[in-house]
């Protein structure tokens, strides 16, 4: 007897044209998500993953301050990628809805931003990380070399980072974002633009415009910030010079 086939189309298939998840579907997805031992392992896995990445950076820090008498970070904040985010780039993928498949593609559920005061700490950071032996450079996107068309720059870093957990050493993907406070200042209202559904095309437009005007002087600001730190770092040097040359 023949019996009736269903092909269900993959998600992969369908990623062109989305059709909106239902918030029914969501809410169970997360909630399973949620529920399985195996995802909040994972979590914590994650958050064990940014408290390595954030130790790393603080260590930094403190070295450089007692150094140079200063500080490169001026703060750091983390977080763990939301269940229903976590879902939805699944979803938008194509991709199962398992921890395999989360711990295999998605390389920003731990996320780690570290702020600088000036451009050369962001490089300097970035360095600093990573050569450490224990730190695996996956990618690096230079978003202040080769600002987005929008007028973002931030300098993007995902890394492989081991941590120790009874059953052994587990390497985890963490991504690291740092920037200069005024780029923070303007990533985070340019992100509030973007979650904005029910604004004004038009209205939409005169402010992209008007942030992506403020981002090149945010830029050029940032810059000769850079330059005013390093005559000032000049003038300190010349005055240790002569403390030891003076009798
Ligand atoms: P996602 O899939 O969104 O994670 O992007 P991606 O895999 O292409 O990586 P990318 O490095 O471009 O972006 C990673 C993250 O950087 C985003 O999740 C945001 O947090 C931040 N980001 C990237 N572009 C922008 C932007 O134009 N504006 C703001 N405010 N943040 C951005
Ligand atoms: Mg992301």
């Amino acid at each position: 007897m023949e019996q009736d086939t269903i092909i269900l189309p993959t998600l992969r298939e369908k990623e062109t044209e989305l059709p909106a998840i239902s918030g029914n579907i969501m809410e169970e997805l997360k909630m399973v998500m949620q529920q399985s031992q195996q995802f909040q392992e994972m979590m914590m896995m994650y958050s064990c993953a940014i408290r390595e990445v954030r130790t790393k950076a603080e260590v930094l820090n403190d070295e450089m301050s007692v150094r140079y008498h200063r500080n490169p970070i001026s703060s750091i904040s983390s977080r763990v990628k939301k269940p229903e985010s976590i879902t939805q780039k699944l979803y938008k993928k194509g991709l199962p809805f398992t921890v395999e498949a989360i711990m295999t593609n998605l390389s920003d559920v731990a996320g780690v931003r570290i702020i600088c005061e000036f451009v050369d700490d962001i490089y300097t950071i970035a360095a600093m990380l990573a050569m450490q032996d224990d730190l695996k450079l996956i990618k690096i996107k230079d978003y202040i070399k080769y600002p987005k068309p929008n007028g973002y720059r931030s300098y993007h870093m995902i890394v492989e980072i081991p941590v120790f957990f009874s059953k052994g050493k587990t390497p985890m993907r963490v991504e690291i974002q740092i920037r200069t406070i005024a780029m923070d200042f303007w990533a985070s209202l340019d992100h509030e633009l973007k979650y904005k559904k029910n604004i004004d095309p038009q209205d939409e437009e005169t402010i992209a415009g008007e942030l992506l005007s403020c981002a090149d002087r945010i830029a050029e600001t940032d810059m000769i910030m850079q330059q005013i730190r390093m005559k000032l770092d000049a003038v300190k040097e010349d005055k240790t010079k002569s403390e030891i040359v003076l009798p």
